[in-house]
């Protein structure tokens, strides 16, 4: 098992609440599917050709010319493959990646240590890296940039400055939001790269190559209906078609066609667009309780019962992404489709 892949560091948070079940965060019982899902090189990476036709370039060069990969920064909503990919490249690269976390570095010493541990070439991996604390930003830079370590010994008039060489790295950096990355970390990047939703197609490939690898039957048309209500996650799409195959066990069925999947899912409350319950109460709050008006982002997270942050990275994303949704300086307003899906009559907000 490659070293990145044997423990939890994932800046993904376990989620709360049974209703979460269906969402594109991480669960527990996310990480060992995960791990066994994931795919290890380049060619098993399905979709995001323009990403990955750019670093099959890169890698090429930088393994040619025996350099080390330039810093390299993946942003997206959680579940599209960041880590998966930030392995991937480890792993086509020939070095070993150190997982790490923003909210998981806490003191200079940590990311200090961290640095100096590292072989030449090695991945540094940090996940959720817009949560990492400023004055450890700050050790990072020079790292980055002249693979250096500055660390100050003693305390006071007595204290001096060292710098120690470190040797040249990789650092990989994920991110749910590029907005809350400071300039001068953005800036250390050679390369920075956003990772789209999937489309059914690709997500339909990935439900079959999952299946292949979890002994799952599935025909292709049932294997589309998964990917149809996948929200463009491959997450979910691997998520979804545990849950089909236990659904199918349960009724003593045996491949999955797209009856079983259309039911199974209808059972697991995902609906036609791939929306859980709680896409669906975001949505009726907005066309029904709030009746079409602007509503700000902290009044919804809170009738939700959850955080703005997971409102904002987690839910909101597929909703704006399917004109369900629309932010605007109010706040934010449920679409005309949004209504449709609701099957409350179309009402445009009155102010
Ligand atoms: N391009 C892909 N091809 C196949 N499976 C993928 C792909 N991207 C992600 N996955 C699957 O989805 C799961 C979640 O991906 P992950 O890298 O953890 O997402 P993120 O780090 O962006 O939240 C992985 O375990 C993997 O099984
Ligand atoms: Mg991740």
């Amino acid at each position: 098992m490659p070293v990145w892949e044997s423990d939890n560091v994932a800046g993904d948070q376990a989620q709360t609440g049974a209703s979460r079940a269906l969402s594109a965060q991480l669960t527990d019982e996310d990480l060992g599917l995960d791990r066994s899902l994931r795919p290890q090189v380049l060619d098993d990476y399905l979709g995001q050709s323009r990403v990955k036709d750019n670093l099959h370039v890169l890698i090429s060069a930088a393994r040619g010319r025996g350099e080390v990969l330039d810093h390299v920064l993946f942003s997206g909503p959680p579940g599209l493959g960041k880590t998966t990919l930030a392995g991937v490249v480890a792993n086509e690269l020939g070095v070993a990646m150190k997982p790490t976390s923003g909210p998981a570095i806490e003191r200079t010493g940590d990311l200090a240590a961290l640095l100096s541990n590292l072989e030449r070439g090695d991945v540094l991996f940090i996940d959720e890296i817009h949560r990492l604390n400023r004055s450890i930003e700050e050790v990072l830079y020079p790292a980055m940039e002249d693979f250096v370590l500055d660390i100050v010994i003693g305390k006071g008039p007595a204290a001096r400055s060292l710098r120690l060489d470190i040797p040249p790295f990789t650092l990989i950096g994920a991110t749910t939001r590029t907005g809350l990355l400071t300039g001068p970390l953005r800036d250390r990047f050679g390369m920075a790269f956003r990772l789209d939703y999937y489309t059914v197609a690709e997500l339909c490939e990935i439900v079959i190559r999952s299946a292949t690898i979890l002994d799952v039957e599935v025909d292709l048309p049932g294997a589309h209906e998964i990917a149809r209500r996948s929200r463009g996650t491959p997450r979910l799409a691997n998520r979804l078609l545990r849950r089909v195959r236990d659904f199918a066990e349960v009724r003593a069925q045996g491949v999955i066609n797209e009856d079983l999947a259309a039911e199974a899912l209808s059972f697991f409350e995902v609906d036609s667009l791939g929306l859980d319950s709680m896409d669906n109460k975001l949505l009726g709050l907005l066309t029904s309780t709030f009746c079409g008006r602007a509503v700000g982002l902290t009044t919804l997270a809170n009738a939700l019962g959850e955080d703005s942050d997971t409102v904002e990275d987690v839910y909101e994303p597929y909703l704006l992404q399917q004109g369900l949704l629309i932010r605007t300086p109010k706040g934010r307003m449920a679409t005309e489709r949004a209504f449709e899906h609701c099957g409350i009559p179309y009402q445009p907000a009155k102010e």
